[in-house]
This record gives structure tokens, sequence and C-alpha cells, in this order.
């Protein structure tokens, strides 16, 4: 049976590396793993007013969590921490109280920076951030892509085979420790 892993990038910028980093992962994974990226851009600002009757395109991001088997996401590090766009998602998709699209979901986080930390601090941010949200975030390997204007060529094509050797081994990682809570029937769909 296949495994349906979601995408998610914090960033809507076309020539985006967390993006790029995502679809490295989708070259990466095994014929029996499909990942699919969402994309966040007609996600508008959260609103609480707007709970009841939220957007299609909070519901399509809903909908995509809810099918998937787990959650990748890759984060840019805005001023250390995760960027706004992806905080907003992530708010939008957990709400109303009590129905949110996150709630026991695997997931593996990754982070691709122009800087030297590559993404550090943004990753133990959103770590924290899935943590309420319930979800079982893999520890290990962290993936920290520093640099990364070296790592990409210009198409975006991910060109550092040590970073390819981490991203794939992640994907692993995940869809392994999927397998196993699946198998412990600790979750469910
Ligand atoms: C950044 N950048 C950045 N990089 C970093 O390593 N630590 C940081 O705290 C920040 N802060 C920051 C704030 C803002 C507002 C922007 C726009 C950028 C640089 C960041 O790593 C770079 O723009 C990446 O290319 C963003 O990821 P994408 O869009 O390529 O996926």
């Amino acid at each position: 049976m296949k495994l349906n892993i979601t995408g998610i990038a914090g960033s809507l910028r076309s020539g985006s590396y967390n993006r790029a980093a995502l679809r490295a992962a989708a070259e990466l994974c095994p014929e029996e793993v499909e990942i699919q990226m969402v994309n966040l851009r007609d996600i508008p600002s959260y609103n609480e007013d707007r709970e009841s009757n939220p957007p299609e395109s909070v519901g399509e991001l809903k909908r995509a969590i809810r099918a998937c088997d787990a959650v990748l996401f890759a984060t840019p590090e805005y001023n250390y921490s995760i960027p706004g766009v992806l905080k907003n998602a992530i708010d939008w998709a957990s709400r109303p109280y009590g129905d949110s699209a996150w709630d026991d979901k695997p997931a593996a986080i990754m982070g691709a920076s122009i800087g030297p930390i590559g993404t550090a601090r943004a990753q133990y941010h959103l770590r924290q951030i899935l943590s309420y949200l319930n979800m079982y975030a893999i520890n290990k390997p962290e993936v920290l892509i520093a640099n990364a204007a070296e790592k990409f060529d210009e198409q975006g094509h991910l060109i550092d085979q040590d970073t390819r050797d981490y991203i794939e081994a992640l994907v692993m990682a995940l869809v392994s420790w999927t397998e196993r809570l699946k198998k412990a029937e600790l979750i469910t769909y």
C-alpha cells in the first residue's frame, strides 16, 4: 500500500530553497511512497471571526492533512523563528478548537537557509508547536541545510550529495516511524 506524505514548505517564494528541498525529497523517496506538496499561497491571514465559515483554501489544506499518513515540513528561518506564512497555515488547520487536522500525525522537519545555521532555531520553534498539536515528530536525523545558495543550482535542483543523502535518510526515518505507529495501532487512519 502506498504511503502518502504531505509536504509543506513555509515559503511562497518562487525560487524557494525549502520548496526545492521538498521536491528533492519527492524524487528521493521510494516508489511505494508519494510526497505531495501543498501550497500556502491562497491561505489568508487567520481571523477567528471566519472560523465557522473558513475559506475554501483552508478546507483544502485540512483535507490534504487529514488524508495523508504523515507530514514533512520544510521551514525557512525568519528572524530566528518560522515564517508567519507557515505559522498562519498551522493555526488555521488547528481550528476550530477540537477539530484540528494535525492531531495524531507523524511528522518530520527539515529546513534550508542561506545562512550558516541552517534553520536550527526555527526548527526548534516548529518542534515546540508540533508538540502542542499532538503530532509525533521524529527527532533524528536532523536536516539543517545551511548555505543553501551553494547546494541548489539555478533551476532549484539539489546538487549537494551529502544533503541529498540526509533528506533521503529523513524520509526513510519518517516512513519507518509512520509504519511502526500504524502497526502498533497507535494511529488508525
Ligand atoms: C531571513 N533569512 C534568515 N536566515 C537565517 O538563517 N536566519 C534568520 O533568522 C533569517 N531571517 C530572515 C528574515 C526574513 C524576513 C527573511 C526574508 C529572510 C534568510 C533566509 O534564510 C532566506 O531568505 C531563505 O532563502 C528563505 O527560504 P526560501 O524562501 O528560500 O525557502
